[in-house]
């Protein structure tokens, strides 16, 4: 009887304006949530891309658009903090992502958000990709708390043949095997079926087979639309106008997308479960340049800690909303969905280790003012950016020598290393330290021709420092540095850095293990 009372206070706080008998009380919604792959910024139809996305334009547009939304610069990252609402500092994994050799998963000491939902009443399934880790069993996905899981573990892989094909450097060989699961199986037979095909079908299927007694818990990880450039012709076909080759296949891979989402909410519809059900969309992190995404006007790309690799496209829609066709503007990030989420279902968070997310539902459904007013966006000191950075030399990557600091004020006061690699965000102000990533204003893709050549802005009137500030509610491109002007509120998130990172747990990176060889089983997956 507890938990059926508190599951009514809870949606009558959150979503119904009044719940005056316990019986009356509605039961909890279903909860969909669809997390895109290098979703860029400047990707989505409604913030005037030259890529349609009538779905996603739809559903948002019956929604809550959130426009001061954040998210992770990378994969593993974003579905760390989604599954446990805590920063990368707190579980180790504050540096890149989980490589398909490397010994290691999210903490399994982490109670993860499907777990969460699961204690209080839902049924949990996931499909697509995992991201977070698989060397042993234990870090599988049904292992995690999904009762059902359909995709692949590691990062990326081809959307057809459904293999990955990655180097083994302990074997120094390069290996090409399956990496598709139907719970901990290996999944054959889905040769030549394209992912975000795949994929939706086996999310309507699950909203079909639904018990719509029972909550519903739904996270869609998609494929889409990260490289490889895949997808079938008849998408790319209104594309014809984007002379950039990249840019053309990836438009076609969004329009696979967003027809993917529409077709799930569809089958919400089609159901009757979407009369209580909360979508939620969000990407993982920013676009990739180098593989036809965009953040045009934002500044840096995936991988980087510059708005475009961590300002998230992001919305929040269902028919409960009080308040449907909004824009918030209130700072959020991709931490606080599981207090969030775990409000909504009338749960308990109890389990967890302390968290890093706030419950940010009455911003979301009311517009009242953010729990958060700063965010720690990441600390890493081991940072390096692994891919090519136009205008940087052939090898693209930059040692934090180009920010050595020679000729710039001195920060020591707070006792932060300023050339390590962090970014906080505290009311407007953020400030990053240390080489943060590629720095270009990649330019608007209309301006892309054949060849894929393009001029960058050069960079050179804006010399990074190893201590920089902006006021990014002003200034969202970055570009008007501002930390001689205010000196003390560097000083302040100088010493918020040096908090957090005193608390942080050390860096979990380990070495490619030689037993990840997928040679004798086929497919990639635990080998512990
Ligand atoms: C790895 O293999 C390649 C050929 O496949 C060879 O050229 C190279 O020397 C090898 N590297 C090491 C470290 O053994
Ligand atoms: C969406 O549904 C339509 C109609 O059933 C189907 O033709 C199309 O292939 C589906 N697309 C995706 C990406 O699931
Ligand atoms: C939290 O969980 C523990 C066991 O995991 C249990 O003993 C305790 O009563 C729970 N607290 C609440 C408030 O549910
Ligand atoms: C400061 O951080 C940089 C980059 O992580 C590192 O190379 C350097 O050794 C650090 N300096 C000190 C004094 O710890
Ligand atoms: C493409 O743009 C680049 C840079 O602006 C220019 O150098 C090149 O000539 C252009 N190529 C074509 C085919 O227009």
């Amino acid at each position: 009887m507890a938990t059926v009372k508190w599951t009514c206070n809870m949606i009558a706080t959150t979503i119904f304006l009044s719940c005056p008998l316990v019986l009356e009380c509605k039961k909890p919604p279903h909860i969909v949530f669809i997390l895109a792959d290098d979703f860029g910024w400047n990707d989505v139809g409604y913030h005037g891309s030259e890529i349609n996305t009538p779905n996603l334009d739809k559903l948002s547009a019956k929604g809550v658009r959130l426009e001061n939304y954040y998210v992770q610069p990378l994969c593993t990252p974003s579905r760390n903090q989604l599954m446990t609402g805590r920063y990368q500092i707190h579980t180790g994994m504050q540096h890149q992502i989980i490589w398909p050799c490397q010994p290691y998963c999210v903490p399994l000491d982490e109670k993860l958000l499907p777990q969460l939902m699961r204690e209080a009443g839902y049924a949990t399934h996931m499909v697509g990709k995992w991201h977070l880790g698989m060397y042993r069993k234990d870090c599988l996905p049904t292992r995690r708390g999904f009762d059902s899981y359909f995709g692949y573990l590691t990062g990326s892989e081809d959307y057809y043949t459904h293999q990955r094909c990655s180097h083994v450097p302990p074997l120094n060989v390069t290996r090409c095997a399956l990496d598709l699961r139907d719970g901990e199986e290996v999944a054959t037979g889905y040769t030549g079926i394209y992912s975000t095909q795949l994929f939706t079908d086996r999310v309507t299927s699950i909203i079909a087979k639904h018990n719509p007694e029972k909550p519903l818990f739904l996270y869609v990880a998609l494929q889409a639309v990260h490289e490889p450039l895949q997808v079938p012709d008849r998408y790319i076909t209104p594309y014809s106008f984007i002379k950039d080759k990249s840019r053309r296949l990836y438009a076609g891979m969004v329009s696979a997308m967003d027809e993917a989402v529409g077709n799930i909410s569809f089958a919400l519809e089609e159901t009757g479960l979407w009369d209580n059900t909360v979508l939620f969309f969000s990407t993982d992190n920013g676009g990739q340049t180098l593989a036809g995404g965009s953040n045009w006007p934002l500044r840096g790309r995936k991988w980087s800690l510059w708005e475009g690799g961590v300002r998230g496209v992001g919305f929040v829609t269902s028919p409960l909303l009080k308040q449907p066709g909004t824009v918030n503007r209130q700072l959020m990030h991709i931490s606080d969905w599981l207090p969030t989420l775990m409000g909504l279902a009338g749960g308990s968070t109890n389990g967890t280790k302390p968290l890093d997310g706030y419950n940010v539902w009455n911003s979301i459904s009311k517009g009242s003012a953010s729990p958060r007013l700063e965010l720690l966006h990441n600390i890493d000191p081991l940072y390096d950016d692994i891919a090519p950075c136009p205008g940087m030399g052939s090898q693209g990557s930059v040692s934090t020598a180009s920010v050595s600091g020679i000729g710039f004020r001195s920060w020591s006061n707070s006792g932060f290393n300023v050339s390590v690699h962090a970014a906080i965000r505290n009311m407007q102000w953020k400030l990053l330290t240390g080489y943060p990533g590629c720095d270009r204003w990649f330019p608007h893709p209309g301006l892309l021709n054949s060849s894929g050549a393009r001029s960058f802005e050069s960079s050179s009137d804006n010399p990074l420092k190893p201590v920089m500030l902006f006021d990014v509610e002003a200034d969202p491109e970055e570009r008007n540095e501002v930390s001689d002007q205010y000196p003390d509120v560097v000083d302040n998130l100088l010493r918020r850095l040096d908090s957090y990172l005193k608390n942080s747990k050390p860096i979990i990176f380990p070495d490619d293990d030689p037993r990840c060889d997928p040679a004798t089983t086929g497919a990639w997956g635990p080998w512990e």
